[in-house]
């Protein structure tokens, strides 16, 4: 049984009992931090590097003509990052693949749990820029967790709701967790002042507030399952909802991802030593460093679909013009199955398969079911490009 009460500088323990065992659960104070964040210079040149590269990164997806396909890439991929980081094995082809409606190989769970925080995010981002639509509020993080454990494992574990027993993270029970979030009532009441804080009209740079609003859910862990997750599409979501991103284009779990200890150390270290500026530092160069990744990524796989472009006019002869239509349909979606191609082109089933069977032999699309029927092809180097980050852990 625990005896001396531990101290945090940035909340309250109280003590609880769950089952016949007594536990100390954490009570975060409400956002912004007191005593206030102390903006030293170290923190300045992190958030000016942050905040530049995410604007290059914006703007270079802001105005490209098709970038409708970088986000429809970048979501997934950051579906995929985010999921990873608790275990979950689907690889972006998987995923793609999934959305095609067959899916040999992977666990379905897993594919699916990916694909349901796609729908969940799409859900959220449609809303919030549908001027008849939610704000970004706690009941559209509720609906987008809602969707997220929509399916298979997640069930039970009260999809769109906030919890309303003890949960804890790490170990078998509350006793011997790593960590325990407040009991249901007061996660309740801090989820409401977070809410607070995301809409407040204040000047603390977005890039902060998302910093802070992140570790704040985290530590909150409203829901029983998924808070890991959805915190961190509170991320991208924040950064849209304040302008900083105009589209929800972005994966800033790949830097959690490669940096998994320290993500994980740092949310508790903040919790026990109040670290908020050590959290904040980590939390920018993530932003930064993800940031121009992204938009080395971008310029790569423009000028490889500019490139392939080149060689079809060069070398495709008379389906020149048709294999041009295909690519561009495996721009829209890098995994594809004839049919998709077909009403993505305009082509016909057999002008698609002709111009596939061109793109193949030319090396730019390659099949990858090897049976006959319900082909599917891929958009093999730009698939590559894009899985970069997303090995399995
Ligand atoms: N010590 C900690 N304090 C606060 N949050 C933590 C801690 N360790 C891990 N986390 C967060 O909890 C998440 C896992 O919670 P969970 O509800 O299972 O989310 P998910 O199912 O989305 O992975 C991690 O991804 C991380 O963001
Ligand atoms: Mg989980």
């Amino acid at each position: 049984m625990p005896t001396r009460q531990p101290q945090s500088p940035t909340g309250v323990y109280i003590i609880t009992t769950v089952g016949d065992e007594e536990v100390h659960a954490f009570v975060p104070a409400p956002l912004p931090p007191d005593p206030p964040l102390n903006i030293d210079g170290a923190m300045i040149t992190a958030l000016d590097a942050a905040s530049r590269a995410l604007g290059r990164f914006d703007g270079a997806v802001r105005y490209l003509p098709n970038k409708g396909l970088l986000i429809y890439s970048y979501v997934r991929k950051e579906a995929v990052l985010s999921s990873q980081i608790e275990g979950t094995q689907s690889s972006l082809s998987d995923l793609m693949q999934h959305e095609l409606d067959s899916a040999p190989g992977t666990p379905l769970d897993d594919v699916e749990e990916v694909s349901t925080y796609v729908a969940a995010v799409e859900h959220a981002y449609r809303q919030m820029t549908d001027p008849s639509g939610l704000p970004l509020c706690n009941r559209l993080l509720r609906e987008a967790h809602g969707i997220l454990l929509s399916t298979g494992r997640g069930a039970d574990k009260r999809p769109g709701e906030f919890r309303t027993s003890q949960n804890w993270i790490g170990g078998t029970r509350p006793g011997t967790a790593a960590f325990v979030p407040p009991p249901a009532l007061q996660a309740q009441q801090a989820i409401s002042e977070l809410e607070k804080f995301l809409h407040a009209d204040d000047e603390l740079p977005p890039l902060v507030r998302a910093g802070l609003a992140h570790v704040q859910f985290e530590t909150i862990h409203p829901f029983l399952d998924g808070n890991g997750r959805i915190g961190r599409m509170l991320i991208t979501l924040l950064l849209c909802d304040r302008d900083v991103l105009s589209t929800r284009a972005f994966y800033p779990s790949l830097y959690f991802k490669h940096h998994r200890s320290d993500y994980y150390d740092l949310l508790n270290r903040v919790r026990t030593e109040g670290v908020w500026n050590e959290w904040l530092l980590f939390f920018l160069e993530g932003i930064r460093s993800t940031a121009e990744t992204a938009l080395e990524t971008t310029q790569r796989l423009e000028a490889m679909a500019a490139n392939d472009r080149r060689v079809i006019e060069e070398r495709a002869g008379k389906s020149a013009s048709s294999a041009l239509r295909v690519h561009a349909s495996l721009m829209e979606r890098p995994v594809l199955n004839v049919e998709t191609s077909s009403r993505l082109s305009g082509l016909s089933w057999p002008a698609v398969n002709n111009a596939m069977t061109r793109l193949c032999d030319l090396g730019i699309a390659a099949e990858v079911t090897g049976q006959r029927r319900n082909r599917i092809f891929r958009y093999s180097e730009y698939l590559k490009v894009l899985e970069e980050g997303t090995e399995p852990l």
